[in-house]
């Protein structure tokens, strides 16, 4: 039995792409030495990530990035024991969705992204997710305020 905890959470300054993707990148190398797999989406603002692999190496790992300070407002969308690894091909599968990315193709990439998950229940979280950040952004090239309060 393997344990999976997916949350969402606020990024507590603007990351930059680097940043985000330096985080990435050593979250992946450091899973792969703790077998454990997961997915993060970004869309600038807001991370929501899946990670999984035996319990307390999941735990361990949760409690790290409860306690990182680049990030805040962690909600937990599910956490418990799963019969099997659903994102077993990725030590941490990193998208950055959202902004500069404004055609629904973007939205396809996602979804193409999400085909190997079997779960309809988590695919549709991460879908949801980065539906979201995709109509933000229309919304901000819509209102020129919000883009301007962004920056
Ligand atoms: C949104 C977010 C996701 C993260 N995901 C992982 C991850 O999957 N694996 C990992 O090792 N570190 C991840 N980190 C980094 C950890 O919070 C932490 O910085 C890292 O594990 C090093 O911890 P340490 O300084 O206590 O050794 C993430 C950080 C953030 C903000």
């Amino acid at each position: 039995m393997i344990h999976r905890t997916v949350y969402m959470s606020r990024a507590t300054r603007l990351l930059t792409d680097i940043e985000a993707q330096d985080l990435a990148d050593r979250a992946s190398e450091s899973n792969k030495a703790l077998s454990v797999t997961g997915l993060l989406l970004f869309d600038g603002r807001r991370f929501m990530q899946a990670i999984e692999g035996e319990k307390a190496a999941v735990q361990d790992l949760m409690a790290r990035i409860r306690a990182d300070p680049r990030h805040d407002m962690i909600a937990i969308v599910s956490d418990g024991p799963a019969a099997r690894r659903k994102f077993g091909i990725w030590s941490m599968s990193y998208k950055r969705v959202g902004e500069g990315c404004c055609t629904t193709g973007y939205l396809n990439q996602v979804k193409t992204q999400m085909v190997d998950i079997p779960d309809l229940d988590l695919r549709a979280a991460f879908i949801g997710f980065a539906k979201l950040a995709y109509n933000d952004t229309l919304s901000d090239q819509e209102n020129p305020e919000k883009t301007s309060d962004k920056r």
